[in-house]
């Protein structure tokens, strides 16, 4: 069970120094970690392309249902300096009738969400090849990338779309990632700047990364893509990667790691690889912190006792989980979010922002846009920050870890 030291009380904003006295400065807090969950889906151990889907969505199956309860450990919370980062758009809904019940019919919609939230300045477009389940995978690509070329230039100029090319068991060598990368870039009708190993095999298959690794940086130093990053990828391999990376002068551009008030682990001291946390050594290291999930599944948005059913399928039950203890966290999001005029979502995007992290928020309407847009107009206070920091580390329960996060 977690400790907590220190547990402030979250005020009403006043603009005054009422809630620093005992947020801001000192708040040396007790804290437990969550060590993740460390089982590897077993459909990696099969082998051929027919498999993709049984995994992935085995995968998704061991991400929902295996949620162990952090274990306790003492840990301190790094501050971020400098101005926080913007916001950014996620797309992994976009084709997924599984886990978010895409249909078709619903692409009218995720085109008006689309357009609204690159005028509203949320042009960071996050992608992965995977995306789409049966036989919608790659979905979330092509409509991307159908949703680009709709757009004036004016506005196609704002986008900047990374895509995720997933490291599966038959994609080896340098060539690995070649064939999916061109795919990728079809579907995506030329609108790519970004290519990111969507999660590390250093738990699994360790042999595998590196050759991979490589291949994407020499389609950078090609001048095939812009930049490069990875997902999922813990301190040490990171440190790793980025030292491979800038020997033979290629940028890792960012790390994609989850990232939310009910996924803190990035901003917790990340053992010998990184005293000062996940999120401290990509400022080290100049590498940019994207945060996913922001909104956990989009439970962080919910109100408390708004009376919306909860979603259908492995959505609900996680909610169904995590909710009971979120009372005294959505009270103090709410006396943030207040004097803003804001919801409860845009408090959880810039608390992320706080830590230097930008989220990437999966959007299916354009009032969600607009929400998630409304939100670069402020930020959180240190105090507040301290706030949520504190009540985000006490909670019992937290978002599963992803299985192929690396140490
Ligand atoms: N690298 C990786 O392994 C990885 C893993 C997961 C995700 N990602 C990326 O991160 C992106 C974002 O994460 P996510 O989609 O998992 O979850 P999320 O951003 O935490 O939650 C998205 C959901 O929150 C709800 N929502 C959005 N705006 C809201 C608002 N203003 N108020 C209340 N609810 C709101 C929506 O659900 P409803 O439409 O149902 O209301 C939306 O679909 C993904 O789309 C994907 O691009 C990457």
């Amino acid at each position: 069970m977690p400790l907590l030291a220190v547990r402030p009380q979250c005020r009403q904003s006043t603009g005054s120094a009422a809630g620093l006295s005992e947020g801001a400065g000192g708040l040396e807090q007790r804290l437990a970690v969550g060590e993740g969950v460390s089982t590897v889906p077993a459909g990696l151990r099969g082998e051929g392309a027919g498999v993709i889907s049984p995994i992935v969505e085995l995968a998704l199956r061991v991400v929902l249902l295996t949620m162990a309860d952090p274990p306790a450990a003492p840990l301190e919370i790094t501050p971020s300096p400098g101005p926080p980062p913007g916001i950014g758009m996620g797309t992994w809904a976009w084709g997924n009738r599984f886990l978010w019940g895409y249909d078709p019919a619903q692409d009218g919609l995720l085109e008006r969400t689309f357009r609204r939230a690159v005028e509203l300045g949320l042009g960071f477009v996050d992608t992965a090849d995977s995306y789409g389940t049966g036989r919608w995978t790659g979905r979330s690509e092509a409509l991307l990338g159908r949703f680009c070329a709709g757009l004036p230039a004016d506005l196609q100029a704002r986008v900047q779309v990374a895509t995720k090319l997933a490291p599966f068991p038959w994609r080896l060598g340098r060539g690995g990632l070649r064939r999916a990368f061109q795919a990728s870039r079809r579907r995506l009708e030329g609108h790519l700047q970004r290519v990111q190993l969507h999660w590390s095999t250093a738990r699994y298959a360790p042999w595998q990364e590196d050759p991979l690794l490589d291949g994407l940086a020499d389609l950078v130093q090609a001048g095939e893509v812009a930049e490069l990053g990875v997902s999922n990828m813990g301190p040490r391999r990171l440190r790793q990667v980025q030292a491979r990376l800038a020997e033979r002068g290629v940028r890792l551009t960012s790390l994609q790691v989850q990232l939310s008030l009910l996924s803190p682990e990035p901003i917790l001291p990340g053992g010998l690889a990184a005293p000062g946390g996940l999120a401290a050594l990509c400022r080290e290291l100049g590498i940019d912190l994207i945060a996913y999930s922001p909104l956990a599944l989009g439970l962080l948005g919910r109100p408390d006792g708004d009376g919306e059913p909860r979603p259908r399928g492995p959505r609900g039950a996680l909610f169904a989980r995590l909710e009971p203890q979120l009372g005294p966290l959505r009270r103090c999001m709410a006396a943030i979010a207040e004097p803003h005029g804001a919801p409860l979502a845009a408090v959880a995007l810039n608390w992320c922002r706080a830590h230097g992290a930008l989220p990437i928020v999966g959007l299916r309407t354009p009032a969600q846009a607009e929400q998630a847009a409304g939100a670069l107009a402020w930020q959180l206070r240190a105090e507040q920050r301290h706030q949520l920091d504190a009540l985000a580390l006490d909670l019992n329960r937290r978002m599963p870890a992803n299985p192929f996060q690396s140490s």
